[in-house]
């Protein structure tokens, strides 16, 4: 087996295209503007790239929905123009995933128009059934809008979507569309590209005969369909033409847990991932999903943060992130708007100097944060509908639940990334697709954040160089230390001799942090603060706020 181990190495960068960098001025970003930044993401240090969809789509999830596997979308460019891209990233050193999303496709894809037919072997491609008297074949429902089955006149039946009606599930059990992902797969390894991001993969097998479910609001159904009955099957599948190339997979895995992420993930010849995304130290101001808010709890986060440390920690490895293109800018809501920067970096150390492969989303490392616009419709967010009647079952009032959902809707993280100061903040010439954040006027842009040498920005690019040069970083153990305390997140890692001890304090008040045993902070040198004055009493100090130091000792 051809088995590379690359992919721990490097750090991660994820473009989601349509807020990147507009090239051509109609407003959307596209490839030509990423040509024009590869040289930014090689200065800030990135070695590898996932872009989310950049393939045909009617865009209702915004890529999410594909109706062309194989083409990139007009929108971005084309397939000529991709293949530049990668032939440039890897000229700078830079490893290109894509997003693999194949639990869905759009209900434009030919093979869903085609399958509507009962008789086109495109049938069996998606999951339609007959509906039960008056009843929808069951009682499934969508995660995105209402019930997971829409009935199609033309054929008199129901297709399943676990997510918007414009993304009918393909139904991974036809052995023939899991020929067809693995030939999709072919396609882009064989072109270049390094591994692919997969979307919602634990998804795609559902339970024969699709049963009905415990009667929950908006995720009625997931006992069975997530890590459903052939899913480790279908992976090991797929697993076989990964293994023909150089590269690797993460998985989306929503609900995941340690425990059953080795099930996927453990180092061997039975692995079927490298990584996954799992989400739950994204809960740590939710239940379960960012619009059912609770307080931030540091606590929950740390649990969430070590669990995942401790349970992979020379078994399988770990995909760190604390941005994508699913959820309100992490300093929004884990952190303080009012001390972006010193809560920016104070997140980038609790999250970039753990054990795995470092993911940073764009906007992150300039630390761009939520924007308030004044209707809900302005986010375009085709998850905000639902979630707004889940929030009025729950007993909100409008006002409520729009403010709610203002904060914690997908369009905070999918505002146009903030270049400089010109019009636009520099992401278009044209009119942008959606509302540029302000506060690119304030000084909230890369070329502002390039020039300071205490910014979000250059914190990132020497924790990038720090993780280049240190493989401590990357392959070090772990401990967490100071675990009772509600303000602050303390860890050690520790290889070959060399240690670091990384401090973050999660709150604007004073906290005091005294040494672990076996730490004299005398003897360590302080990197990545994020105040210039670094004393210390007693081995230990009292915390300014969101303070950050890490300590290392050769
Ligand atoms: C997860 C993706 O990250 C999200 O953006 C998308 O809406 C759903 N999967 C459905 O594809």
């Amino acid at each position: 087996m051809k088995k590379t181990q690359w992919y721990k190495e490097v750090t991660c960068y994820q473009i989601w295209p349509r807020s990147f960098c507009d090239g051509n001025g109609d407003g959307i970003g596209d490839l030509e503007g990423v040509l024009s930044k590869l040289d930014y993401l090689q200065e800030l240090g990135i070695t590898c790239i996932w872009f989310s969809p950049l393939y045909c789509s009617p865009n209702a999830d915004f890529g999410y929905d594909i109706s062309d596997y194989r083409n990139i979308s007009p929108d971005y460019g084309d397939n000529e123009l991709f293949k530049k891209v990668l032939d440039e990233a890897h000229k700078r050193g830079m490893k290109v995933i894509m997003d693999l999303v194949v639990n869905h496709s759009s209900d434009e894809h030919e093979w869903f128009r085609q399958g509507i037919d009962k008789n086109s072997k495109y049938h069996d491609y998606y999951i339609w059934r007959d509906g039960r008297g008056k009843k929808l074949p069951n009682n499934w429902s969508s995660l995105f809008e209402g019930k997971a089955w829409e009935y199609n006149k033309e054929n008199g039946q129901y297709y399943l979507h676990l997510f918007s009606k414009k993304q009918p599930d393909l139904n991974m059990d036809n052995p023939e569309v899991r020929q067809e992902v693995k030939d999709i797969m072919r396609f882009w390894l064989d072109m270049g590209v390094d591994g692919f991001r997969e979307d919602v993969i634990t998804f795609v097998s559902k339970r024969e005969g699709l049963p009905n479910a415990l009667p929950i609001p908006q995720a009625c159904g997931m006992e069975h369909y997530m890590d459903g009955p052939h899913i480790h099957e279908y992976l090991k599948e797929f697993r076989e033409v990964l293994n023909e190339y150089d590269c690797f997979v993460v998985g989306e895995a929503p609900m995941m847990t340690p425990n059953k992420a080795l099930k996927y993930i453990e180092e061997g010849d039975g692995m079927e991932l490298d990584m996954m995304f799992h989400f739950q130290h994204m809960e740590a101001d939710c239940l379960f999903t960012d619009f059912l808010a609770t307080p931030f709890s540091l606590k929950k986060l740390k649990g969430a943060f070590s669990r995942w440390q401790e349970k992979l920690y020379g078994k399988g490895w770990n995909a760190l992130y604390m941005e994508n293109h699913d959820h309100p800018r992490i300093i929004s809501r884990y952190g303080s708007e009012k001390y972006r920067t010193e809560s920016g970096k104070s997140i980038a150390n609790s999250y970039f100097l753990q054990c795995g492969t470092p993911f940073i989303y764009q906007g992150q490392e300039i630390g761009m944060v939520n924007i308030d616009l004044p209707k809900l419709d302005d986010y375009q967010d085709v998850f905000v509908t639902n979630n707004f009647k889940t929030l009025k079952l729950l007993g909100f009032s409008d006002a409520k639940a729009t403010a709610r959902l203002k904060s914690a809707n997908r369009g905070n993280a999918r505002t146009p990334v903030q270049w400089d100061s010109s019009a636009n903040a520099g992401f278009t010439t044209g009119k942008p697709w959606m509302p540029v954040n302000p506060n690119y006027k304030d000084g909230i842009n890369a070329q502002a954040e390039m020039a300071n040498p205490k910014s979000i920005f250059n914190h990132y690019k020497a924790l990038i160089k720090f993780r280049k040069e240190n493989p401590m970083a990357i392959y070090g153990d772990y401990t967490e230390h100071c675990k009772n305390s509600k303000d602050l997140y303390v860890y050690s890692r520790s290889y070959e001799g060399k240690r670091m001890l990384v401090i973050c304090s999660y709150t604007e008040k004073a906290a005091k942090f005294i040494a672990p045993e076996g730490f004299d902070l005398s003897k360590g040198k302080a990197m990545f603060c994020n105040y210039d004055r670094n004393e210390i009493t007693n081995n230990g100090f009292t915390t300014r706020p969101y303070e950050t130091r890490v300590y290392v000792f050769d």
